[in-house]
């Protein structure tokens, strides 16, 4: 077939004239990030052969090992997005500080945060990692001087759009520009993204969550009656089966809730009482929120919507519980059960001797 598919330029281009909102050269902007996203897949689909795997031998801002592709996909976000003129400064996971554009290149109206190599432990055993962006207006002052970093301190609410791109057995693009999520298919063969996946709908209820269970005793209560409530089965409150999955990739965690539903979280947990959650606002949990919520799921801490968290720092952590509507909202309601006391019920020895392997 010689024609046929979208391709994402027209798909961009279609999408900015129905919303006029997106000025100026928004449509080139993503895809100068969609060219990030294909180098960064051949960097991964060659793995071994490329000498990409492995550590850097330094940790990053975060605290956590750096490896050789974390770096390499910071470096392809750089390369392909600081010249074109669409943006004013860079965020992402792997930089201690915002990258404002060189002064050599032309400064534009918008502001990109991404994390480059999402769910990068999985790089040197061959599963599927991704990368996470989300596209920010500069607000008015950034015209005058250079940004700064209190101008990336946008609630999610405020995103202009938000993608991964998974890459899987095939690589996927995942968008949205607050008109619906879609999904494209990268065709190796031609070297575009096309569209394969339009107007993406997550089932409002589910019997799939996935959640890293070593955690559970440091979880919160609500998440521990939930996920215990779930593992009751049939013969529990839900009076259904479930089925738990856990990827350790945000990116493939979320991608397989648009495609058949289920519930996502990385709750508040008091293993490190420094750390109120383990996945970032800005670079992960704010572009999920936006991506989910486009596609009529929905996104919580649990004690408030993920879009409307005030970001205070560039780097700040907070607890994600996403996916299938009727799941989260049953979860936020067990927050706040929680906080008056009304789970009392709930927090009996019965309730606090079951684990994930055990029901007493
Ligand atoms: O840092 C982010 C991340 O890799 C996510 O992609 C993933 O959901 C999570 O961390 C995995 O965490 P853990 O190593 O605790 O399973």
């Amino acid at each position: 077939m010689l024609c046929g598919r979208t391709n994402v330029n027209k798909f961009l281009i279609e999408e900015q004239r129905r919303n006029p909102a997106l000025v100026g050269d928004f449509s080139m902007l993503i895809s100068d990030v969609v060219r990030s996203c294909k180098a960064i897949a051949q960097g991964v689909s060659r793995g071994s052969l490329a000498g990409v795997l492995g550590d850097e031998g330094r940790d990053n801002v975060q605290g956590e090992a750096q490896k050789k592709l974390d770096v390499l996909a910071n470096q392809a976000f750089i390369h392909h997005c600081e010249w074109g003129g669409h943006l004013a400064a860079m965020a992402s996971e792997e930089m201690d500080d915002i990258y404002p554009i060189p002064a050599d290149n032309p400064r534009g109206k918008y502001l990109l945060v991404f994390d480059p190599l999402d769910g990068s432990s999985n790089i040197d055993v061959n599963l599927s990692v991704g990368s996470i962006f989300s596209v920010l207006r500069c607000p008015e002052n950034c015209s005058g001087a250079a940004p700064g970093t209190d101008d990336f301190l946008q609630p999610g609410n405020r995103q202009v759009a938000a993608g991964y791109a998974l890459y899987g057995p095939s690589t996927m693009l995942v968008l949205t520009v607050g008109n619906g999520t879609h999904g494209l298919t990268l065709d190796r063969d031609i070297g575009e993204f096309l569209l394969t996946h339009p107007n993406l709908l997550i089932s409002p209820d589910t019997r799939e969550f996935a959640i890293n269970a070593s955690n559970e005793r440091f979880w919160e209560p609500p998440v521990q009656r939930y996920v215990s409530e779930c593992l009751a089965g049939k013969t529990g409150i839900r009076g259904k089966d479930f089925n738990m999955r856990w990827v350790a990739s945000m990116v493939a965690e979320v991608h397989r809730i648009l495609m058949r539903g289920g519930v996502f979280m990385y709750p508040r947990d008091s293993k490190d009482l420094s750390k109120p959650g383990r996945l970032r606002l800005m670079y992960e949990a704010n572009p999920m929120a936006m991506i989910v919520g486009q596609a009529g799921g929905l996104a919580s801490t649990g004690n408030e919507r993920i879009l409307d968290v005030q970001p205070t720092s560039l780097h700040q952590r907070v607890p994600v519980i996403l996916g299938s509507r009727d799941e989260v909202e049953r979860i936020e309601r067990y927050h706040r059960e929680h906080e008056s006391g009304e789970d009392q019920p709930f927090r009996s020895p019965l309730f606090s001797t079951r684990t994930l392997f055990r029901v007493d």
